[in-house]
């Protein structure tokens, strides 16, 4: 029995230093506050590329047009300045000397031009465009009666009386005439028949070769015998021949 008792304490004993040495192993956990990890610092490649797109953000910014602010008195002042300009235009305008109203050549020009378009046209058709050929030769007929009056009623008689001028104007009475009788002609003619073809080509070389003469020799000797004002008086003047033509 005592030998039962011994054996008895000594597993007891054996158990409590086990006991004891397993709670030595494991230590008991302790509750901790988690560590702190400062951030991470970005890698130099990161931290390049984040400079690159901030710069190209700012650089945006600069580029991008500021929007324009328009005080009441920068409106005013040109609402001002367009009324200003308007009235100049408008006194400029009834002057004599105006720059921007045509003189007499200039006017005659600007008809030659029109004139060169109408026979472009008119030499473009064919025997089956009826139509387009007659309205080209009637619209050429009342411009050409209306610019050979202008021109024989005011620049060539003012030309006529200059001895440098007096050839070139003769033969620009002749011209007119061979024009007329070609016009005259035409009329005659049914626009789908070969020979409409042939006598406004003859028509348009006419034509063509009468208004380069006046252009290279009788209007460079007007604007060297007539000054500008003289000039606008003729236009005026023709203004009127051909108002009262219509
Ligand atoms: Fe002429
Ligand atoms: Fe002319």
């Amino acid at each position: 029995l005592a030998k039962k008792a011994t054996r008895k304490k000594t597993t007891t004993a054996r158990k409590a230093t086990s006991r004891k040495t397993s709670a030595r192993r494991v230590p008991p956990k302790r509750r901790t506050a988690p560590k702190r990890t400062a951030p991470k610092k970005p890698s130099r490649k990161v931290a390049r590329r984040k400079t690159a797109a901030r710069a190209a953000a700012s650089r945006k910014r600069q580029t991008q047009p500021k929007p324009k602010q328009t005080s009441a008195v920068a409106k005013a002042a040109t609402a001002a300045k367009g009324v200003v300009a308007g009235a100049v235009k408008a006194v400029a305008e009834r002057l004599p000397w105006s720059r921007t109203e045509p003189d007499a050549i200039e006017m005659l020009e600007r008809e030659h031009r029109q004139f060169e378009g109408l026979l472009k046209q008119g030499e473009d058709t064919t025997d089956r465009a009826k139509k387009t050929r007659r309205e080209v030769l009637s619209t050429l007929t009342a411009g050409l009666n209306e610019h050979e009056l202008m021109e024989e009623k005011v620049l060539y008689p003012a030309l006529q009386s200059h001895g440098e001028a007096r050839e070139t104007v003769l033969e620009g009475y002749e011209e007119h005439h061979v024009a007329d009788l070609i016009v005259k002609e035409l009329h005659d003619v049914a626009e789908d028949d070969e020979q409409w073809a042939a006598k406004f080509k003859v028509l348009k070389e006419n034509i063509e070769h009468h208004i380069q003469e006046e252009e290279r020799v009788m209007f460079p000797t007007a604007r060297g015998l007539f000054s500008r004002e003289e000039l606008l008086a003729m236009a005026a003047r023709m203004r009127g021949l051909r108002a009262g033509a219509k």
